[in-house]
């Protein structure tokens, strides 16, 4: 019969919240350790169960194993989606972790990218699981980056402006970003629209003189020069 693991949640940042709030969603029991606790505490916990998952900052996981973790049999786990180390298995959750928890059906949704050289992860758990290559997980990061990350900067800048400069409501925003995310997943070859799609070379001529003395003029420069090397190298 396989074991159920018993897991012991490292840190207690937003993805720790987040894991304790799922597990305990799913009736899942955990034990959990901050540095604010003891390390006699830590290494009490450590000999309880099968599993740690490290969910500390991505620069602390490799010290905090060789410090604390190097004589325990139980497996290392971390979450980090750009860190590759021979010290512990990545399971990365390919999402984004706000303050708010969400709802047992969103976090069932969220897929794990997981390193390929690892055992089997969270069997117990009805999460999508894939498997990627060390060698491509700084690409798959990046691209994480790029459309996670980047595009946030982006709706962000254009809510404060909206609210700062133009005195509009950012909410009247919503429904544009709304159906330019299910454009994206319905049709993401056919959901850019724009100047740049229809060569309005006289637009974004005004758009980036509108943003002159703005740090976002220098994005929108990089995007035309970017979108065209897509074009050439299609
Ligand atoms: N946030 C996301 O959306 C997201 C998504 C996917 C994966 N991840 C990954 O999940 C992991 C955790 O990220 P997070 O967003 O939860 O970070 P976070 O909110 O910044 O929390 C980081 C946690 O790490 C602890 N920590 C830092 N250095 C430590 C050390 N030397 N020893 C012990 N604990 C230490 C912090 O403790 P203190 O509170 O005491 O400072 C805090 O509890 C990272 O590997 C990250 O790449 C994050």
């Amino acid at each position: 019969m396989r074991q159920v693991p018993q897991y012991l949640i490292v840190g207690n940042g937003r993805v720790a919240r987040h894991v304790c709030h799922y597990f305990s969603l799913l009736n899942i029991p955990v034990l959990t350790w901050n540095r604010s606790e003891s390390f006699d505490l830590l290494h009490e916990k450590i000999q309880q169960v099968s599993h740690i998952l490290l969910l500390i900052s991505d620069g602390a996981i490799d010290s905090f194993i060789a410090a604390h973790l190097n004589h325990t049999s139980a497996i290392c786990i971390h979450f980090s989606g750009s860190l590759f180390t021979e010290k512990a298995y990545g399971a990365h959750p390919l999402m984004t972790f706000s303050n708010a928890f969400y709802s047992l059906e969103q976090y069932q949704s969220i897929p794990f990218v997981i390193d390929e050289n690892a055992p089997a992860l969270f069997s117990e758990l009805p999460n999508p699981q894939v498997r990627l290559s060390s060698h491509l997980k700084a690409r798959y990061h990046a691209l994480c980056v790029l459309a996670g990350n980047f595009s946030c900067l982006l709706w962000q800048k254009l809510f404060s402006d909206f609210k700062d400069v133009l005195h509009l409501s950012p909410g009247i925003a919503h429904p544009f970003l709304k159906q330019q995310m299910q454009n994206l997943i319905d049709q993401p070859e056919k959901a850019l629209t724009g100047p740049l799609v229809r060569g309005d070379h006289m637009t974004l001529k005004k758009n980036i003189d509108a943003l002159d003395g703005d740090p976002f003029q220098a994005i929108y420069n990089s995007f035309i020069t970017c979108y065209h090397k897509m074009k050439e190298t299609k």
